[in-house]
């Protein structure tokens, strides 16, 4: 299971960007009735309620290898569990399977995708969002400087291209839907990209490293981040964002 510590609160600072793909992926998932919606790698649990909303008929619940994650979602009346996605299986009623922004952490999902699709029953869907931006000026600065202090962040092997994606559902599924989109982000703040990566890319720095190490480490990223992604004279900052998406409907 992913040791990677999270904090929700920092995470959540961005949360309406993060939230736009759960919706646009959302959007393209069509079973009307499911029985069993499962959300894998919930986090906070902010968007899991969105799909009780989605099916109030449905049993929602949730799974998260992060305990401050499990926490933070059941706060909030989710139904979540302590769990690593990589040893989970569904139940025989799963209708509905999303995954929004958390299999570039698991190394073995290539494998696992087809596998949980067959292990659905007809008719059902799995939705997944993963992040794709690992060759950004953002990720390559973080991981050069990490790699100064022999820590390995991920690189683009983390996720597969979006034909990948396809090919390895199109096997068991009756149809795939696979789309990549750039979102072209504006954000707020001082070092809002260094705070972005901080809630998400960096965690295992975060980990690696004691208060003062990582205060340094993040005093070193930062200009080199400003100098990527220049403040407008208005103050706000762009970071576009590739995302690669994939919903497949299972024979
Ligand atoms: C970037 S957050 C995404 C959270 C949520 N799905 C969202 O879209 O806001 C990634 C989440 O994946 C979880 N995660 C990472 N590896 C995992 C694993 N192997 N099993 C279960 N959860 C995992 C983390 O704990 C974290 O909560």
């Amino acid at each position: 299971m992913s040791g990677t510590s999270w904090d929700p609160g920092a995470y959540l600072a961005f949360a309406d960007h993060r939230a736009r793909p759960f919706h646009d992926l959302l959007a393209r998932v069509s079973v009307s009735a499911p029985r069993h919606v499962v959300d894998l790698g919930c986090g906070p649990g902010n968007l899991t309620a969105l799909l009780g909303r989605r099916w109030p008929n449905a049993r929602v619940t949730a799974l998260d290898s992060s305990a401050e994650m499990v926490d933070a979602a059941r706060e909030r009346g989710v139904d979540a569990h302590r769990g690593d996605v990589a040893t989970w299986t569904p139940t025989p009623d799963t209708d509905v399977v999303v995954s929004n922004a958390v299999l570039h952490w698991v190394p073995s999902h290539r494998e696992l995708l087809p596998r949980w699709l067959a292990a659905l029953p007809g008719g059902a869907e799995l939705a997944l969002q993963v992040p794709a931006n690992f060759r950004s000026p953002s990720h390559v600065l973080a991981r050069e400087l990490a790699a100064e202090r022999d820590l390995v962040l991920r690189d683009g092997t983390a996720v597969a291209e979006p034909a990948e994606y396809a090919a390895l559902l199109a096997g068991v599924a009756a149809h795939v839907d696979v789309w990549e989109t750039t979102y072209v982000q504006r954000l707020t703040g001082p070092d809002p990209v260094l705070e972005w990566i901080g809630s998400t890319t960096l965690r295992p720095v975060r980990d690696a490293l004691d208060d003062a190490e990582y205060a340094a480490f993040r005093a070193e990223l930062a200009p080199r981040l400003r100098a990527a992604y220049p403040a407008q004279p208005d103050g706000t900052t762009w970071f576009p964002f590739r995302r690669i998406f994939a919903v497949a409907h299972r024979r």
